[in-house]
């Protein structure tokens, strides 16, 4: 295990009832943008829950944020926020609402062209504005961390920063909230935050001991509870399992201390740029093959994930690896994820074309030894047709 310095300032209310909590956590006399999305939360009550809790405070609102939250909608809510001096910003949806929030919170006071935070990938951002976020969509982990993923259509591109100044100070999660869910965004869920955990997991041994059995603790949380939370989508025990593994999945402890890689998500970024495939349907695609194409690298890490997650410890190592990469792609499949490219009407051209943009933005050593260049992304992509 490296040396690390641990520190997530998110605090975190879960529970049923919890947005009351916004009465005593944002301040009685802030100036508020309530940041949502297309409508959900004006069909389940969360709209009025938090506009009861804010009650009092100078609020203002701004819909519209899409999944996949897009540039120019977010800079028309970080124009109210400078025209009517807000002070917080309260997103109120799935992830995408909280990323957006995270880079309107970001830009409000930034000096230069506030895409520069993303092409830049600044991580220094010490004029933010505070957020505090109440989570509808178990999913991303972005109520506990300081990343955002936005997307900027006209040019085709999708990137991330991640800053330790955006942050929420806190956020709510009550589970009840996602019972409005459609069965494809809980898949979503479920398999974002699977793939979160294995690519903090799934590198080299790294003698980090509690991070490995945390790791394997939500891996087999969401293959207990994920097609149980499908099946009812109002059993609360699974429900509230869901939201808090998917919370876990990405909200640094896991990670601490141990090689990282993140090229499912990196690859998986380009395909919802250039094909519009929801972002837990790009992991599904990706995983699978990249696993394979790196068994020899993750060899030690994948009999590890064999035997202690899917419980394979018969036959010789290739066949247990082949196993557990098998299971992986079965899971997916079995919660209602296609895997292949061609699944989604996509075309073996975009392997190339993937790795062609990876290139010409200068990203061309992924994975947690930097031995995934653009040809092996592109053999990656073919592999996944
Ligand atoms: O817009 P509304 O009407 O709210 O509908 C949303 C949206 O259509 C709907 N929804 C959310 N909560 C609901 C609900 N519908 C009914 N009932 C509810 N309770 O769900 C749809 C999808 O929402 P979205 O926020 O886009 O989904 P998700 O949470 O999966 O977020 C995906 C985004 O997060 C980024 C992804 O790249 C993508 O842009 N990620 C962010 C990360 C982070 N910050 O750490 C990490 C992830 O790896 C990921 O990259
Ligand atoms: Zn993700």
């Amino acid at each position: 295990m490296e040396n690390f310095t641990f520190h997530n300032p998110t605090r975190l209310h879960f529970g049923r009832g919890q947005i009351a909590k916004l009465a005593q956590e944002i301040p009685a006399t802030a100036r508020v943008l309530l940041l949502a999305g297309g409508g959900s939360i004006k069909r389940n009550g969360v709209y009025e829950q938090t506009r009861a809790a804010l009650a009092g405070r100078t609020v203002f609102e701004h819909f519209g944020v899409e999944a996949n939250p897009d540039y120019r909608t977010l800079m028309g809510a970080v124009e109210l926020c400078r025209r009517e001096r807000v002070e917080w910003v309260l997103p109120v949806g799935g992830g995408s609402v909280l990323d957006g929030a995270k880079f309107v919170a970001a830009a409000v006071h930034f000096s230069g062209e506030p895409w520069e935070i993303l092409a830049k990938r600044l991580s220094t951002l010490p004029h933010a504005l505070p957020i505090g976020a109440v989570l509808t969509l178990p999913a991303t982990g972005s109520e506990a961390n300081g990343a955002a993923v936005i997307s900027r259509r006209e040019t085709k591109e999708k990137l991330a920063f991640i800053s330790p100044d955006v942050y929420p100070r806190f956020s709510i999660l009550d589970p009840e909230t996602t019972y409005s869910l459609p069965a494809r965004q809980i898949a979503n869920g479920i398999g974002d935050a699977f793939a979160h955990v294995i690519e903090q997991y799934l590198t080299f041994p790294a003698d980090a001991a509690v991070q490995d059995r945390f790791a394997e603790g939500v891996l087999q949380t969401l293959i207990e509870v994920g097609p149980r939370t499908l099946a009812h989508p109002t059993d609360a025990a699974a429900r509230g399992n869901l939201v808090w593994a998917a919370t876990c999945a990405l909200n640094g402890w896991i990670g601490v201390g141990v090689p990282q890689d993140w090229s499912t998500h990196m690859i998986g970024h380009e395909l919802t740029a250039l094909h519009d495939i929801d972002h837990a349907r790009t992991l599904a695609i990706v995983l699978p093959s990249l696993l394979h194409v790196q068994r020899e690298t993750k060899r030690g890490k994948l009999l590890q994930y064999a035997a202690r997650v899917w419980g394979i410890t018969e036959g010789s190592d290739d066949a247990r690896i082949d196993a557990a990469i098998a299971r992986t792609r079965a899971f997916y499949e079995s919660i209602g994820i296609k895997t292949r490219l061609s699944d989604y009407g996509v075309s073996i051209e975009t392997a190339a074309e993937v790795a062609r943009r990876l290139a010409a933005r200068g990203v061309v050593r992924l994975g947690e030894r930097g031995d995934i260049t653009p040809a092996k992304v592109e053999q990656i992509l073919r592999l996944a047709a």
